[in-house]
């Protein structure tokens, strides 16, 4: 069984002295915990990455972007590119996150241009689909993932990526999806996602789940075959909780 990836989404929280704190914390709880366990990665903002990256290097935890530009370099003021993101330390990137798609009108043909500009640079992308509380009640669900699967990775052909399912409506809501809405959208982005990305893509896809993710739900989501790992934004900021997940996930690949 593959290790399940639990990637901690701080959004736009902590300064560089928590940061650093807290990554030297979780540090020295997986080094203690010992057996390889998930995969774990710290999502944070960028302020945080260098002196982030050189608390966890030569250690287990992966640290990623939330957030690139499509270009390398140039007169783009305020926003950070691939480059940037990959010499600042990540090995990983979050593309189209619901709070960018709602926030700075960022749609498919964006997380298309962003997606290669990831991969570009070797960088692993963490593509984020999701339906909103409205396409869902109007049974919705599925076509609109097919779309973003469509246009977000059209004429994208790697193994090295990651899709995060983020029902719009279950962040930050306290809100999830039933064990049976995981499974169904779950194996329908596999299909479609590895349908599109090419080659053995399907098998080897990992499918996050994100959406209001804590210690009390952590378990019974990992515990669907489907559920390749999670995305944990709110839960993740406290270290006590994000540790709390690490443990169930152990304890679900063992
Ligand atoms: P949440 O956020 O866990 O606070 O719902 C998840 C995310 O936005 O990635």
């Amino acid at each position: 069984m593959r290790a399940p990836v639990l990637i901690a989404n701080w959004k736009m929280n902590k300064t560089v002295e928590e940061a650093v704190r807290y990554a030297r914390d979780l540090k020295g709880l997986l080094e203690q915990a010992g057996a390889p366990g998930p995969r774990v990665v710290l999502s944070v903002p960028f302020t945080a990455l260098r002196p982030v990256a050189e608390v966890i290097a030569g250690g287990a935890i992966g640290l990623c972007a939330q957030n690139v530009h499509w270009e390398d370099r140039g007169p783009y003021t305020g926003e950070v590119s691939p480059l940037q993101a990959k010499d600042a330390g990540c090995g990983l990137t979050l593309i189209g996150h619901s709070e960018r798609r709602q926030h700075f009108a960022e749609g498919n043909e964006l997380v298309n241009r962003k997606l290669a500009a990831a991969l570009r640079h070797g960088l692993t992308p963490v593509v984020c689909i999701g339906e909103s509380r409205l396409e869902r009640e109007s049974q919705k669900t599925l076509r609109v993932l097919e779309e973003q699967l469509a246009k977000g990775l059209a004429g994208i052909k790697t193994e090295d990526i990651m899709i995060a399912y983020e029902p719009v409506w279950a962040i930050g809501t306290g809100l999830t999806v039933s064990p049976e809405q995981a499974r169904e959208a779950h194996r329908f982005i596999r299909q479609k996602a590895g349908a599109l990305l090419g080659g053995s893509a399907s098998s080897a896809l990992r499918v996050l789940y994100g959406g209001s993710v804590t210690p009390a739900n952590a378990a019974s989501l990992l515990a669907e075959p489907e559920v390749d790992g999670l995305l944990i934004g709110g839960a993740s900021l406290k270290l006590e909780d994000f540790s709390e997940i690490i443990r169930q996930a152990a304890g679900s690949s063992s």
